[in-house]
This record gives C-alpha cells, sequence and structure tokens, in this order.
C-alpha cells in the first residue's frame, strides 16, 4: 500500500520533536502522563499498540510497567531517534493506515500525541478503522489531541467531527475528558477512551 504523506511529514518538525523529548528525558522530566493513564485501563502484562509512537516515550513508560508494547511510527527519523533513546525498543517504520486484524489482538492502542490531527488529510476514519480492526475482544483505544491553538501544519478537528468520524468507523465514547489526569472535558484538549460500538461488537 503506498503511505500518503502525513500532515506530520509537511510539518518537518521531526528532528526537533524527538531532540526536546530526549532533553525533558535527559532531566528526568515527567513525560508519562498518557502511559500511566493507559496502564490504569489495563490489567497487569496487556498487549498494547502505541500508534504513532514518535521518539518512543510512552511505548518505553509501558513496556517500564511490565506490558508487551508494539510501536509503529512512519517517520524514519523518529524510529532512528526512538532506537538512539531507547535502545532496543520494539518499534517499526509503520503507517496506521497499514494495519490488519492480523496484527492483532491489542488489549489497548494508544494514539496518543496529537497523532490524529496529523495523519494525512482525509484518512481520519480510515485511520480509526484500521485501529478498530487491531482491538481484541475488550479491546480500547485512548486517544488524544489539541482541540485548540493546534501545532503548526496540524488539522483544526472539532470534538464533535471527531465523534462523527468515530462513529463512522464503528467505534464508539466510553469516556471523553479534558486531560490525561481526567479533568473534565474542556475545549482546549480532548483525551477518549473508545472501543467497538455495540452494534459493530461481533463483527
Ligand atoms: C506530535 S507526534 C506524537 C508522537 C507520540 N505519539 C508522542 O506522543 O510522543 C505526532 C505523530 O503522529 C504520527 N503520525 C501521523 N500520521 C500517522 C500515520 N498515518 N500512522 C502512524 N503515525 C502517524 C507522526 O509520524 C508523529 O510521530
Amino acid at each position: 500500500m503506498a503511505t500518503r504523506r502525513t500532515r506530520w511529514q509537511e510539518a518537518g518538525n521531526s528532528e526537533n520533536f524527538g531532540k526536546r523529548f530526549a532533553d525533558l528525558v535527559s532531566a528526568g522530566e515527567d513525560i508519562d502522563g498518557e502511559a500511566r493513564l493507559a496502564d490504569t485501563l489495563l490489567p497487569r502484562g496487556a498487549r498494547v499498540l502505541d500508534a504513532g509512537a514518535g521518539m518512543g516515550r510512552v511505548t518505553s513508560a509501558l513496556l517500564r510497567r511490565g506490558h508487551e508494547v508494539v510501536a509503529i511510527e512512519p517517520d524514519e527519523t523518529l524510529v532512528r531517534q526512538a532506537r538512539e533513546i531507547y535502545p532496543g525498543l520494539p518499534i517499526e517504520k509503520r503507517d496506521i493506515l497499514g494495519l490488519g486484524p492480523e496484527d492483532g489482538p491489542f488489549d489497548l492502542v494508544v494514539c496518543v500525541g496529537n497523532v490524529m490531527i496529523y495523519l494525512a488529510e482525509g484518512t481520519e476514519i480510515e485511520a480509526l478503522r484500521a485501529m478498530r480492526a487491531v482491538l481484541g475482544e475488550n479491546g480500547r483505544i485512548l486517544l488524544g489531541f489539541h482541540l485548540q491553538d493546534q501545532p503548526s501544519h496540524a488539522r483544526a478537528y472539532t470534538a464533535a467531527e471527531f465523534e462523527a468520524d468515530l462513529s463512522a468507523a464503528g467505534l464508539r465514547v466510553d469516556l471523553r475528558a479534558g486531560t490525561y489526569q481526567l479533568h473534565p472535558a474542556n475545549e482546549a484538549y480532548g483525551v477518549w477512551v473508545l472501543s467497538r460500538a455495540q452494534s459493530e461488537a461481533g463483527r
């Protein structure tokens, strides 16, 4: 399958992104917020897909918590940085759009840090369907992105537009919050826990 150019690639920000997070890691800053919430959603030793893993920070934090994690990331620069920063990190150069049921099943797909607003234009529903396809029976998706003040080259995506798209992809909202510490939903940032819509559960 030909991979479509993502908004992230258009932004051309990979070197800076990896370096910024590498500096935070070196300084001992807390960059594990998303992984802590993911961990609370999981049984011990669960199987997780980090979709759009970037430089690997979430994967690394979930591995440290005892989960089996597969990281996929289409940006070559970030894959290289992930391998440098976290030697041995199980990361593959792959696009969410290429996922199929044979890649699963996962207990949780983590798709955080604005991945949804950096996808290639017009691929949001396809990406949501691809993530749904790899969920195990009670599998869920943890997802979050900026609803306002998006970073450069990221698309504007309202909560209403996103929820229409996830519904079209056969998913339902189990929870919406405003932060990874589960503050109330707000207009600035969206955090969702999703699962297969009931009518789609058996498919
Ligand atoms: C701001 S970075 C976040 C990285 C990581 N999730 C984190 O939170 O540290 C956005 C990421 O979305 C990824 N992305 C965009 N479109 C993608 C796609 N179709 N498949 C997988 N990753 C994608 C980019 O390559 C980039 O790594």
